[in-house]
């Protein structure tokens, strides 16, 4: 897997040649040296220009490894909000940028590449909430950080997949309208059963497609391996798993289990760099047992090395908010961060 990995990794390449049709290795590879190159380029460029980069945990793992803090969405926002930088160079898709300018109104947030989106953000439009909003009128409306400014502006508060029991747990009113992940919704309405909440129906394509029936086969290869899972999976694979939490917990949960050599991972596959980095005496096996295919997200994996680069150089892509949505989105994002978690 780690050979698979590694030819994923070098596999998309912003400005190359397509060099095959599998979804991981469309561009010819860079040379070690050319990579190296960039590196120090880039890593030069961010200190004149004060700049912070920060990288989701599936980012490409060259991307990763150039960035001055790697998490979860939670974890980045904090570090969006605490930075005393300039600017942040934010990689990872467009709501998280969008996130990290709405709580630094007054610093520079750059997005490399500004087609990295989020299909999980579009199932959910200001006019489906209204609709929504209009059904449950009673309700406290609780937006997964997955969403756009707009629809953050309509909502009480924000969550994360690490914060998103302590926030529902933490507001006063019995009736929840959770937007617009239905399987976090569903996670996390059974540990908090005293709420009454009403579930939208959007997902995450990327966590929606795996099966529990294919993680069962992929343990059965693995009878003594731990399964860890994100909560945008279906209940099925949830039902399977052994521990159920964000991404930059996913990597730290591992550390519970000194004894045990492999992990069934179900989630995005950028996830296993950090894995290996930090747990390289174990194996990490992804849970649809097909490598970097269905648990593919393709917007995580558009921005590479070239395009931070460029993005330092001529200050691109730049986030703005309409100042209609700022104030609300940033309303609904601190009361998050305000939370306590348990
Ligand atoms: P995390 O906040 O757990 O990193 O999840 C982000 C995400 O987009 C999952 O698909």
């Amino acid at each position: 897997m780690n050979t698979d990995i590694a030819t994923a990794e070098v596999g998309i390449r912003s400005g190359r040649q397509a060099s095959s049709n599998s979804p991981l290795e469309r561009f010819a590879p860079r040379d070690q040296e050319e990579t190296s190159l960039l590196r120090h380029r880039i890593r030069d460029l961010a200190v004149a220009k004060k700049a912070v980069i920060l990288a989701h945990n599936y980012q490409m793992g060259e991307v990763q490894d150039v960035a001055d803090f790697t998490g979860d969405s939670l974890g980045l926002a904090l570090e969006a909000q605490k930075t005393d930088a300039n600017r942040i160079v934010f990689c990872g898709v467009r709501f998280m940028a969008e996130s990290a300018k709405v709580l630094n109104p007054d610093k520079q947030v750059l997005l490399p590449n500004l087609s990295a989106g989020c299909s999980l953000a579009d199932s959910i439009t200001p006019e489906s909430l209204g609709d929504w909003k209009e059904r449950y009128p009673d309700h406290t409306v609780v937006t997964y950080i997955n969403s756009s400014v707009e629809v953050k502006a309509m909502s009480d508060v924000c969550c994360t997949s690490a914060n998103a029991v302590s926030v529902i747990r933490s507001i006063p009113n019995d009736k929840i309208l959770f937007t617009p992940d239905r399987n976090l919704g569903r996670w996390v309405a059974r540990q908090v059963p005293e709420k009454e909440i009403a579930i939208y129906d959007g997902c995450c394509p990327t966590h929606d497609v795996v099966r529990g029936s294919s993680v069962e086969r992929v343990r059965r290869a693995h009878p003594d391996a731990v399964v860890i899972a994100h909560p945008e999976c279906r209940e099925d694979v949830l039902a399977l798993a052994d521990e159920i939490c964000s991404t930059s917990a996913m990597i730290d949960r591992i550390a519970k289990y000194p004894d045990v050599h492999t992990f069934i991972v179900a989630t995005e596959w950028g996830i296993v760099h950090q894995m290996q980095k930090r747990y390289p005496d174990r194996e990490f096996v992804l849970a649809d047992g097909c490598i970097g295919c269905r648990l593919h997200c393709p917007y995580m994996k558009m921005i590479d090395l070239e395009m931070i680069l460029a993005s330092l150089e001529n200050e691109v892509h730049e986030i703005t908010i309409d100042p209609d949505d700022m104030a609300g989105a940033r309303r609904a994002l601190e009361r998050m961060l305000a939370v306590p978690r348990d």
